[in-house]
């Protein structure tokens, strides 16, 4: 495996590989919710690339980017280990020099879910990930169904700007109790993290109950919302149930829809979703 942290090495890197390129972008500290994407990249392409980079533009000013949890030398072992052949490295300076000042912007996609709670979040996300497309020129993007609104607004964006690039969204990867993978989960002390298991809960309750037959929103998610609430340390940030496709709310499920929510451990803000089709 090469760790590659300047540009333009990425770019001769990228030039001179044959076959496809499967490209997983991380922000680091990986867990296994990243090595499920480096390894259905590993199984569907010929070259897996892996960015680590802490995007500052995707983080809001009283968010948590400053202690955002990094350990390269781990995150490096483990995308050995996985079978990642580049990690792409590259420095605050080298991506966002003096004078940038170009980025793109969600229409309409950003207006629920975290798009709403976290203004100007998506134009980070965009940015960045346009950005390292155009450096690294991916076959195939994979990307967690954890950020569902942004594999839904990536995947618009690459749809909108023809981007030549399949876009893979992976199912969520858990923790044996449940819990959703996240970088953040090391924030939880061991109280919260107890609680925490309240997200799945609520998710799988939803899930069965929407197996049952039941489609009518505001029921879900009165359901979803009780299971959470029982925890004492949990805050709702939000939990909404909108269209897949357009990320509106709905009243009823009547076609591919998306139970979401993000909920405060603490200091701690933890998503999750489902799909319900
Ligand atoms: O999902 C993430 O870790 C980040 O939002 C991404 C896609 C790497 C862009 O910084």
């Amino acid at each position: 495996m090469h760790v590659i942290s300047s540009i333009s090495d990425m770019i001769e890197t990228r030039n001179a590989l044959k076959g496809s390129v499967g490209f997983v972008p991380t922000m680091g500290y990986l867990h296994r919710g990243h090595l499920s994407l480096v390894e259905a990249a590993r199984k569907q392409t010929d070259n897996v690339v892996a960015s680590i980079f802490v995007n500052p533009t995707q983080f809001g000013p009283n968010e948590d980017l400053d202690s955002y949890p990094r350990n390269f030398e781990r995150d490096e072992k483990m995308a050995e280990e996985a079978g990642v052949d580049f990690i792409f490295y590259p420095d605050k300076q080298d991506m966002y020099p003096e004078g940038y000042a170009s980025y793109v912007v969600p229409e309409g996609l950003d207006n629920h879910l975290c798009g709403a709670k976290r203004p100007g979040h998506f134009r980070g996300v965009m940015t960045i990930v346009l950005k390292l497309f155009n450096i690294i020129r991916p076959t195939d993007g994979y990307f967690g169904q954890k950020d569902i609104q942004q594999a839904r607004i990536l995947e618009q964006m690459v749809t909108d700007f023809h981007l030549p690039v399949r876009m893979h969204i992976e199912p969520i990867v858990r923790e044996r109790d449940g819990l959703a993978m996240s970088s953040r989960n090391v924030y939880l002390n061991p109280d919260e993290r107890k609680q925490s298991v309240c997200l799945s809960r609520a998710i799988r309750l939803v899930e069965t109950r929407f197996r049952a037959g039941q489609r009518d929103t505001a029921v879900l998610l009165s359901e979803a919302e009780k299971e959470i609430q029982r925890q004492a340390s949990s805050k709702i940030d939000y939990i909404e149930l909108v269209d897949y496709h357009t990320l509106e709310p709905i009243h009823r499920i009547t076609d591919r829809a998306v139970l979401a929510c993000a909920v405060y451990f603490g200091h701690t803000r933890l998503i999750d979703n489902t799909i319900l089709e």
